[in-house]
């Protein structure tokens, strides 16, 4: 685990957030965007420092974070390949798309390539089930997906496209 000391700017962000909800446990959100910003990713070093600054225990903030998938934690390939296994991208062929991303990438759901540029997760429902079968990459969602739709934006982000 690497040992990332938060910059004294984000520190400051994360204390004053603090203070801006009535109930501490709501600024672990806005918190870990304020992280994500600088750092792009969390470990349990990240955690206990927001918890500190947020007067919450690491236990209460890692619960919170756990939950949600958009955070890549340390260790996350620079693609994290999230897809969708829900009840609609199911029916829509996820399961196949997921061992088709296996395949091409030579990793199995959970890992990261040696060259650590894809991770695959499957995930719960992307909020976008009329357009099934979706995944997201980082930030970005691809939906109605085939696997040359697959094939192509592999090749384009190996490209850096
Ligand atoms: S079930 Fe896949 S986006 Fe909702």
């Amino acid at each position: 685990m690497v040992q990332v000391m938060l910059s004294e700017a984000t520190q400051k962000k994360i204390a004053k957030l603090k203070d801006r909800y009535p109930e501490k446990k709501t600024a672990i959100l806005p918190a870990m965007h304020v992280v994500f910003k600088e750092v792009g990713y969390y470990n349990q070093n990240i955690l206990k420092q927001i918890a500190d600054l947020l007067e919450l225990s690491q236990m209460e903030v890692s619960e919170t974070v756990s939950f949600y998938t958009y955070f890549p934690r340390e260790g996350v390939g620079k693609y994290h390949i999230q897809v969708c296994t829900n009840l609609s991208c199911s029916l829509l062929g996820a399961e196949e798309l997921v061992k088709y991303l296996e395949y091409k990438l030579k990793i199995k759901a959970g890992q990261t390539t040696t060259d650590g540029l894809f991770t695959i997760s499957t995930v719960e429902c992307l909020g976008s089930c009329g357009t099934a079968p979706v995944m997201q990459i980082n930030q970005t969602y691809y939906e109605n997906l085939t696997k040359a739709k697959v094939d192509q934006i592999l090749e384009d982000l190996k490209k850096g496209k």
